[in-house]
């Protein structure tokens, strides 16, 4: 079996398991907001993990705030920011059109409040418009509440400029929220050098457990709370924390930065597998190539053969890949992503994604291409070169 859908949700890696069996074996459990012993006990290991997981991500403990996932830190950052700033003549919210529904919906729904939701534009590469930026920023800079761009791609991979975004948003004052998902545990990042605002994260899709996340926020103290609860992490996220699934963060944090050089060899398969499969196939199209990607992600399109049916023939060989971002599979259309950046449905509609993580056996490419040659003379009537 080849998993190949870690941008969707990524195995859970081998040294979390290792270290949640014998952390179940070994206890203890205890509330970690308890003042007996094994609350103390608890708490400790869970600040603890909140040190690992600063140090790696080159943050300071204090901006580190546990909470279930990127989607929860995505809403509670626009909760924050855009609490108050109609009032002080704030009005325009600007993010791209490649960005994960999470951000598009917030922006959407604030829209309805009386902010102004401008959409950037991308470039054909995957890389949104920067000139774009600076120019609404020149144009508008009191106005513009907040920018929000990602990181990486779900969908193609392509990286953002996101700190050249972010300098341009400290020189105008202007709170910038980075959704950092696809990058955080596939690339090497650094909160402090980036000069982002808002950082969010979810441990599924670097090798935690499900239903864990991290916010990072420059200055914690300018945000308000999603969940009110009873104070639980400085009053910013109310509820006893999960503390087993937030061990595990740290855990899969480390497990980066000791195995994150695998990244490389997997990079350099990848992109032997992406010149061979176009070798075969002269018509075959990737996606963002042009652009700088995450390590590990393929987008491939076969211009007129449908997505959905490689995926089939692909699964059939016991290979697991997406034909675009998880939440849009039931759609057979072009995806929104692909559409911001002006693909054709011809191509829209023939994507694969195939996204793999550090833990993946470099000879799963081999696999693949052998799979995905098949699937397409199967499904083209065609004969490989
Ligand atoms: C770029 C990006 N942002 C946000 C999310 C939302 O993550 P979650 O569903 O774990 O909250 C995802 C998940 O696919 C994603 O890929």
């Amino acid at each position: 079996m080849i998993y190949a859908d870690y941008n969707g949700s990524a195995p859970i890696c081998d040294d979390v398991k290792e270290y949640f069996i014998k952390r179940l074996q070994d206890g203890p459990f205890a509330n970690p907001n308890a003042i007996h012993r094994l609350g103390t006990k608890v708490l400790t290991a869970m600040e603890n993990s909140r040190a690992v997981c600063a140090k790696a991500l080159g943050a300071k403990y204090s901006q580190v705030i546990f909470n279930s996932g990127a989607t929860e830190g995505i809403t509670q950052v626009f909760h924050s920011v855009l609490d108050k700033a109609l009032d002080d003549g704030r009005d325009i919210i600007i993010t791209s059109g490649i960005e994960h529904s999470a951000i598009i919906n917030c922006a959407k729904f604030y829209e309805t409040k009386g902010y102004v939701y401008k959409v950037l534009p991308t470039l054909g590469n995957g890389v949104v418009d920067l000139n774009i930026l600076r120019e609404w920023v020149k144009e508008n800079k009191k106005r513009i509440a907040m920018i929000s761009i990602m990181a990486a791609n779900n969908e193609t991979g392509v990286v953002q400029p996101f700190k050249v975004i972010a300098d341009l948003c400290n020189d105008n004052a202007i709170p910038f929220l980075c959704d950092t998902t696809q990058f955080i545990g596939k690339s090497e990042f650094s909160f402090k050098e980036s000069g982002i605002d808002y950082a969010v994260t979810s441990g599924h899709k670097f090798g935690a457990l499900t239903g864990t996340g991290i916010l990072l926020a420059k200055y914690p103290n300018k945000l308000n709370a999603l969940i009110i609860g009873g104070g639980q992490e400085k009053g910013i996220r109310g509820g006893t924390q999960n503390y087993l699934g937030y061990e595990t963060l740290a855990v899969a944090l480390a497990s980066f930065e000791k195995n994150g050089g695998k990244y490389l060899d997997l990079k350099i398969k990848k992109l032997e597998f992406e010149a061979e499969i176009k070798k075969r196939f002269p018509q075959v199209v990737i996606l963002g190539e042009e652009a700088e990607r995450v390590p590990s992600t393929t987008y491939v399109a076969f211009p007129g053969i449908h997505g959905q049916a490689v995926q089939i023939e692909l699964e059939s060989e016991d290979i697991f890949v997406t034909t675009s971002s998880a939440c849009s599979d039931n759609e057979p259309v072009t995806s929104k992503v692909l559409k911001a950046m002006g693909v054709s449905d011809e191509i829209g509609r023939g994507v694969v994604r195939i996204s793999l993580g550090h833990c993946s056996p470099l000879e799963s490419y081999d696999k693949i291409l052998d799979a995905l040659t098949k699937a397409y003379e199967k499904l083209g009537k065609i004969k490989s070169f």
